[in-house]
């Protein structure tokens, strides 16, 4: 074994870094025998430096995370601040002056991978970040590595936990939304302002990053449609379940039928009961994978956390420090299929409409004929009359969204349908 260690800096030690900082620390004879050398902690940087942070000593800590970076002995540089800037430019800025790096940093990822997979390649470095999607499970490295001889055609997901939490305390409690979201709020799983997980913007980042590395094709945030779930009801839920289905904030990455093409998308969807990924709850993730050669394939974890999404940076970092001891670089950007991503227009599925409408004869007829004027194939059709007003919910076959918005357009202006209370998409059948 080498006994020079490999120098780590540590950017950021907030909840997640605090735990890599532990983890180092605690399972240094372990790490080091593992990787054929020890790792040192060099450094550590911060934003407020009188922080009492336990297990780390005062001296290593700096607010200069550029200095640090440019110290020019670092071997492995760790960004666990998040957010685009300054982190952007600490990972190019560490490229540059020999370092590789690790990051859990999502939101960067799926806004600037290309260039940053650009740049490690031109320094000649690592560029690893199996935390950026769904916290310990392994996922980034499966399918850039052990599935890289298969052809994957879908990557189906539940990446977020906050909004797992919420869903499925409304699944089965019966719970309105807003409920279910004070009590995520009032147990730590949802931030004091949970828009990026609610609207879907963390999730989006996500599917970009997957859908990317599944068709080797760049898959920038901007493509990844998005819808987020405040407007998910209790009476969805009761809908979902007359169906047999739950809903579940699903990151949906798909190679289109003729394989010319890919889309990214997230948005509730409902899924039949009997599917895996049904059956995940709490703030847990899951990501179901079907690709030609090993059929389906579901990982499934703790997708948050410090402890845990440590455990991937840690991953990350052992196989840096093996490269780098082997004068080796492991897996760069893989963008060569350099597949066009289609609109949402594009996407085929299932649909779950309820509608309020006129209880009057030809009412039924008149939506079914709307539907058939769009291409729009009803599979079942449910119907519910009291006092004059009705409600109906029609469940497709398979349409194109597009499709499904012109026949959505041509119902609101029908005379007879009052209003359309949800659209849903109906997904894993
Ligand atoms: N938390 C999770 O469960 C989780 C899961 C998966 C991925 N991630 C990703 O991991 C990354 C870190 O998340 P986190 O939850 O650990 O965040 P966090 O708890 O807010 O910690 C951020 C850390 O960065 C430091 N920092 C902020 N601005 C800085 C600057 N300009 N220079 C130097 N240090 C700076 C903060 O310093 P102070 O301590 O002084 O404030 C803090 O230590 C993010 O990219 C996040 O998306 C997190």
């Amino acid at each position: 074994m080498r006994t020079r260690p490999l120098k780590v800096a540590l950017l950021g030690c907030g909840v997640v870094g605090s735990e890599v900082a532990r983890i180092m620390t605690t399972h240094a004879d372990d790490l080091a025998a593992r990787i054929g050398a020890p790792v040192e902690l060099a450094g550590v940087a911060v934003r407020r430096p009188s922080k009492v942070r336990e297990g780390i000593d005062p001296a290593l800590v700096t607010t200069d995370a550029t200095a640090l970076v440019k110290r020019g002995d670092i071997d492995v540089v760790v960004e666990v601040i998040g957010g685009i800037e300054p982190a952007r430019t600490l990972i190019t800025t560490a490229f540059e002056y020999g370092a590789s790096v690790v990051s859990a940093n999502k939101a960067l990822l799926a806004q600037d991978g290309a260039a940053l997979h650009a740049a490690a390649n031109e320094h000649g470095e690592d560029l690893y970040y199996e935390a950026a999607v769904a916290g310990a499970i392994p996922l980034i490295r499966p399918l850039r590595e052990s599935l890289a001889g298969d052809k994957i055609n879908r990557v189906m997901g539940i990446v977020n936990g906050t909004t797992n939490f919420i869903l499925d305390k409304m699944d089965s409690t019966g719970a309105g939304y807003q409920e279910a979201l004070d009590e995520a709020t009032a147990l730590g799983y949802a931030e004091a302002d949970p828009t990026a997980d609610v609207e879907g913007f963390d999730a989006a980042a996500k599917a970009a990053i997957l859908a990317g590395i599944a068709f080797h094709t760049r898959v920038r945030l901007d493509d990844v449609y998005r819808e987020g779930m405040a407007e998910v009801t209790a009476s969805d839920f009761a809908s979902a379940k007359a169906m047999g289905c739950t809903i579940k904030l699903l990151a949906i990455c798909e190679r289109a039928a003729d394989g010319g093409s890919v889309t990214a998308r997230v948005h509730p969807a409902m899924i039949p009961l009997t599917h895996p990924l049904a059956s995940v709850r709490g703030a847990y993730n899951a990501v179901f994978v079907e690709s030609d050669a090993s059929g389906q394939l579901m990982f499934y974890g703790p997708g948050a956390g410090g402890a845990p999404t440590a455990s991937a940076v840690l991953g990350d970092l052992v196989a840096v420090c093996r490269n780098r001891l082997s004068g080796a670089t492991g897996p760069g950007e893989s963008a060569y299929a350099a597949l066009p991503v289609s609109p949402m227009g594009d996407v085929v599925t299932r649909y779950h409409i309820s509608l309020d409408v006129a209880d009057k004869p030809g009412v039924l007829a008149q939506v079914a004929t709307v539907f058939a004027e769009h291409g729009v194939s009803i599979d079942t059709v449910r119907q519910q009359g009291k006092d004059g007003e009705a409600s109906l919910v029609v469940v497709t076959h398979r349409a194109s969204d597009a499709s499904l918005t012109g026949t959505v357009e041509a119902l609101r202006k029908l005379d007879t349908v009052r209003g359309v209370a949800s659209i849903m998409r109906v997904e894993g059948e």
